[in-house]
């Protein structure tokens, strides 16, 4: 008989005797599925897992601070901050193709983690043996992979640490569906806004500027997300909508008026999907009302932004993300 007490229950007895008296580490993307494995490990082991955060500066207003402050509010779990923001908006300087962009966070994101995991193994301390992860029941099915409770599998690390360093893998969400992986944060004590969190990708907003990535670009994008995320919770629809993706054309101007002055600005994309899978997608219809306030609000508060689209585009033949 399935009930969330009885997965916690099950899994956190199945953990410690799994991790016995060593370490554990889990990486933190500020998602739903990592922030609930980490969460479920916590409860299990306490002050043997360490979780990691990179901030790559490319995430969302708010999102960094939810996870720095409400995550381990709620969870008591140690977590190691990696302030990487000026690392990351070097690497992107200059850089405009959206495939190299992508290479390049991704590359800097896995030389920061790796990093900072060879500092946890380095500390005093019983030996790190295990890496949490966020593995849903899709992602075991489409890998083809078995079941198992803390299912463990060989995870050979790459580039940085000792060649023969091998992490055995905690993976206690492997039978669990999205929707039961909230059920267990919410009886973990999480907050909504992390259980509730619609997908976002990894390379976060840098892959929503179309052009150069800048950290003034960044802060204006954040404000005109922040905006729209506001407008669409307010009016109830978080839950109705997969996701809706703010987008930039920073290297977009166009002529406007505001005041008694032209002027010359950005404009915003608003892309609201909706998808049972992110496959396929179709736009979402929402109230023009609420389209709106959007547009209002984000002409009148973000500066250099002077006109706000809709993207109307289904998937295929549009992606989701622009980039
Ligand atoms: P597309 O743009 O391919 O996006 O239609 C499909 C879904 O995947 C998300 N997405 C990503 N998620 N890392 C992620 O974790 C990525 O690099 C990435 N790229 C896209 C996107 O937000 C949508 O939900």
């Amino acid at each position: 008989n399935w009930t969330t007490g009885n997965v916690i229950e099950e899994q956190v007895e199945a953990i410690r005797e799994l991790v016995g008296d060593k370490r554990a580490i889990c990486g933190l993307s500020g998602g739903v599925d990592s922030a609930v494995a980490a969460a479920l490990v916590q409860k299990a082991i306490g002050s043997q897992l360490t979780c990691v955060y990179v901030d790559h500066g490319l995430m969302r207003k708010g999102e960094t601070e939810q996870v720095e402050k409400d995550f381990v509010a709620a969870t008591g779990v140690q977590l190691k901050v990696v302030d990487a923001e000026q690392r990351f908006l070097e690497a992107l300087a200059g850089v405009s193709d959206p495939e190299e962009k992508r290479k390049i966070i991704g590359r800097e994101f896995i030389r920061v983690f790796e990093q900072a995991q060879a500092e946890i193994i380095a500390d005093e301390g019983p030996a790190v043996e295990f890496l949490v992860q966020g593995t849903l029941y899709p992602d075991v099915v489409e890998s083809g992979g078995g079941t198992g409770t803390a299912n463990i599998k060989s995870h050979h690390n790459v580039g940085g640490l000792p060649e023969d360093l091998e992490f055995k893998l905690i993976e206690p969400l492997r039978k669990l569906f999205k929707d039961e992986v909230r059920m267990v944060g919410q009886e973990l004590g999480l907050p909504d806004e992390i259980v509730q969190r619609q997908p976002f990708p990894g390379p976060g907003l840098g892959i929503r500027i179309v052009g150069e990535v800048t950290k003034e670009r960044l802060d204006l994008l954040r404000e005109a997300d922040a905006i729209a995320r506001e407008e669409l919770t307010a009016a109830g629809l978080d839950r109705d909508i997969w996701q809706c993706p703010v987008v930039l054309l920073a290297d977009v101007r166009s002529v406007g008026v505001q005041g008694d002055g032209r002027t010359y600005g950005h404009p915003i994309v608003l892309r609201p999907v909706s998808s049972e899978d992110a496959m396929t997608a179709d736009w979402s219809r929402l109230p023009y009302d609420v389209l709106a306030r959007i547009s209002t609000r984000i002409t009148n508060e973000v500066r250099d932004v002077n006109r706000v689209v809709l993207d109307v585009t289904s998937k295929p033949p549009g992606t989701i993300e622009w980039e």
